[in-house]
């Protein structure tokens, strides 16, 4: 497998040791990871790669994802006209500031 040029990582909730516990998956966070990894492939963008990932420690902006490298962490997505948006961002160079975590 060739390395991606952009990781995104969605928050699945999990924590060490335990189940599911945050907002993020609750929310339906895996059901925008799978929209996600559809709609990435529909626009041929092969040097992306989705990730299902721990608690990422915001939950009270959950669902909460993370780009990188660019280090873009996104706060409540919770639909797929946001993931658009985020795909967007990623294909522009440009984030999707309305979403950016600020700190
Ligand atoms: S459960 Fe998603 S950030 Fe904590």
């Amino acid at each position: 497998m060739k390395k991606p040029k952009h990781h995104i990582f969605v928050c699945a909730s999990f924590r060490a040791g335990g189940d599911a516990q945050g907002v993020c998956a609750k929310k339906g966070s895996m059901n925008l990871l799978q929209y996600m990894v559809t709609e990435l492939s529909d626009r041929g963008m092969a040097d992306c790669m989705v990730s299902s990932t721990g608690c990422l420690k915001v939950c009270d902006r959950g669902p909460a994802l993370v780009v990188y490298p660019e280090n873009w962490w996104y706060g409540k997505i919770e639909n797929e006209a946001m993931i658009d948006e985020i795909i967007d961002s990623i294909e522009s160079g440009v984030p999707a500031e309305k979403y950016l975590i600020a700190d």
